[in-house]
């Protein structure tokens, strides 16, 4: 059975063929209408669950479109609303939820949580973020970079800030596709030496700089996420802040990044804390772009999954 967990635990080849689907599949519906189904409609009797027990705009709303585009049909639950937030077991809900749904896609906190119900459910999981991953943000990301600049095979991904969930994915990414990754950003906050040391082990360069200038000379992508995630406390806000400003993505820092240097937010952002409007909005910026590509990425992820 194929879950989607982690961009490291799914076959290179398999992640090339989900980048490539999706590209082709986005091209294929230029110009219709959002509501109008795909030609192909690989989903048509396919249920799916949409598990969230955290906040979302983008993950929902492109998770439950794609899979109406594509003929299935949505569930979207909320963790607190089920049985889940109040003492079922894991194990439990992932066995009722298959005899129901064909397909799971859970936000949650703990990754525990996460490989619980892959390893309970009968059917797929895909993961739609935890506390350490967010892949499918990843799997976007890789596809809007390709089609702006060709292979991201080769290129340097610089990451600023908080080493946190996303930028998790990024390095699970860079052994998986072949990229550099350079983490800018206080000690305190570093990524996981797991993490680190996975992408080392896959061939991929790792590089630590505290120095924001240093790290973004000669970047490809410059990368910028939140101070403060969904599973940060809020009393810790002023403390990050503190130690963040510094990492700032604004017009004097992209000016040391490759002049065609692309810029990227999985949103949602905190304009002028770690990215200014100026860059947000500037000529470099492709958050958009990647937020649409969370709809044809995991359109892509989700045929994968099922195996149609
Ligand atoms: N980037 C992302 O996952 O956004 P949401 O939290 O809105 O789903
Ligand atoms: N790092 C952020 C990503 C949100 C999509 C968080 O976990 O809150």
């Amino acid at each position: 059975m194929n879950h989607f967990l982690d961009i490291h635990k799914t076959e290179a080849d398999a992640l090339r063929g989900i980048i490539d689907q999706a590209s082709a599949m986005k091209q294929a519906r230029l110009g219709r209408p959002k509501g109008m189904p795909d030609d192909e409609q690989p989903l048509a009797g396919h249920m799916v669950a949409l598990i969230f027990e955290k906040p979302s705009t983008r993950t929902r709303v492109s998770f439950d479109v794609g899979v109406r585009q594509m003929g299935g049909q949505t569930m979207v639950l909320s963790g607190n609303d089920m049985q889940l937030g109040h003492g079922e077991t894991i194990a439990d809900t992932a066995r009722v939820l298959s005899r129901y749904v064909d397909l799971i896609m859970i936000r949650t906190f703990d990754e525990s949580v996460l490989l619980e119900m892959a390893d309970y459910a009968d059917v797929p999981v895909i993961n739609g973020l935890t506390d350490r991953t967010h892949p499918c943000q990843i799997m976007a990301d890789i596809l809007t970079y390709e089609e702006h600049r060709g292979p991201i095979k080769g290129k340097k991904v610089v990451w600023t800030g908080d080493g946190n969930n996303v930028c998790a994915s990024f390095l699970h990414a860079a052994g998986q596709f072949g990229f550099d990754v350079t983490f800018t950003g206080p000690e305190q906050l570093d990524p996981e030496d797991e993490f680190v040391g996975l992408a080392r082990k896959a061939g991929a360069t790792v590089t630590i700089e505290r120095d924001p200038v240093k790290a973004v000379a000669g970047a490809d992508l410059v990368v910028a996420d939140t101070w403060v995630s969904m599973h940060d406390s809020q009393s810790s806000k002023e403390r990050r802040h503190n130690m963040l400003r510094p990492y700032q993505v604004n017009d004097a820092l992209m000016a040391h990044a490759k002049p065609d240097a692309l810029f990227m937010h999985c949103l949602p952002a905190h304009r002028e804390e770690e990215v200014t409007s100026a860059v947000m909005d500037g000529p470099q910026s492709v958050i958009f772009d990647e937020a649409e590509n969370r709809l044809h990425a995991q359109k892509a992820v989700m045929r994968y999954c099922l195996g149609v």
